[in-house]
């Protein structure tokens, strides 16, 4: 596979490199995405299932669908575009992995760097007493009881409407404002503030690259698009740093 000639030398001269990915580097491990044909929203309705109010009308209901999707993510393994990024993280004095992915594929493929800015559906905590639940092994479909105070305890996932964790999102602008190269990874950038990274970094001098099956919402704000599957692509392109930094160090 080739790279842009200018990929290749802003990766060699780059000193900090910021990632964000979204639900299609999870794809190739067999996660649905949200948004394209047979997706998660096709099936579901977001104001039913993803929200605070959803949850309070029908916490079993909302708590089983999260159940459903923790069986999923325990029963897949990270893609070789996971294990790529957890690679490249020690290629550079300073890597930045941002995901909206709440499926901890990238902690599991050894990323260290991770910003979550949409959560973990391995954490749950009580909406009484913040209290976080342990590892949830039982796999259970009634809604999980606080052992502190007996609240209704909630998977630590932003819903729609519900605020991004502060320190997240601030280390994840201040990540994307301070880069050299920004890749957007298997992202549709529907969605903000996360879709607003790829533009903070591209406003501040960085540049920034999209990778993506198909072209998105940001495709002609940024610098350069590769179009293909995310596995695939990163595979190669930590290969051919890998190579660059080799011969660099000689
Ligand atoms: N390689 C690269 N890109 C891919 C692949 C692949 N193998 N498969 C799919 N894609 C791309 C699709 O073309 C699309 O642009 O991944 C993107 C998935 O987009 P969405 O389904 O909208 O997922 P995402 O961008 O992560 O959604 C953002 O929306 O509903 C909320 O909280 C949810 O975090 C999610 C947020």
């Amino acid at each position: 596979m080739q790279f842009s000639e200018i990929l290749l030398n802003k990766l060699k001269h780059a000193n900090k490199v910021a990632v964000l990915t979204g639900a299609g580097i999870s794809s190739e491990s067999g996660v649905p995405t949200f948004r394209d044909p047979g997706g998660i929203w096709e099936k579901f309705k977001p104001e039913e299932l993803a929200n605070f109010d959803a949850f309070i009308r029908n916490p079993d209901f909302v708590w089983s669908w999260y159940q459903h999707r923790r069986e999923i993510m325990r029963n897949v393994k990270p893609n070789q575009g996971h294990y790529a990024l957890a690679e490249m993280e020690k290629l550079f004095n300073e890597f930045n992995l941002i995901t909206q992915n709440i499926d901890n594929l990238h902690c599991r493929a050894g990323s260290r760097e991770i910003t979550e800015l949409h959560g973990n559906i391995e954490r749950n905590y009580c909406i009484k007493c913040n209290t976080f639940a342990d590892e949830i092994n039982i796999i259970q479909n009634k809604v999980l009881k606080c052992e502190k105070c007996g609240g209704l305890v909630r998977p630590d996932v932003v819903w729609f409407g519900e605020m991004l964790p502060v320190k997240e999102l601030q280390h994840a602008e201040h990540s994307a404002a301070n880069c050299d190269v920004f890749f957007t990874i298997g992202t549709s950038a529907e969605v903000y503030p996360a879709a607003m990274l790829p533009l903070i970094a591209k406003r501040n001098g960085a540049y920034v690259v999209e990778i993506n099956v198909k072209p998105t919402a940001i495709t002609f704000e940024i610098n350069e698009s590769i179009t293909g599957k995310s596995g695939i692509i990163l595979n190669q392109l930590v290969k051919c740093i890998t190579e660059i930094k080799l011969l660099n160090s000689n």
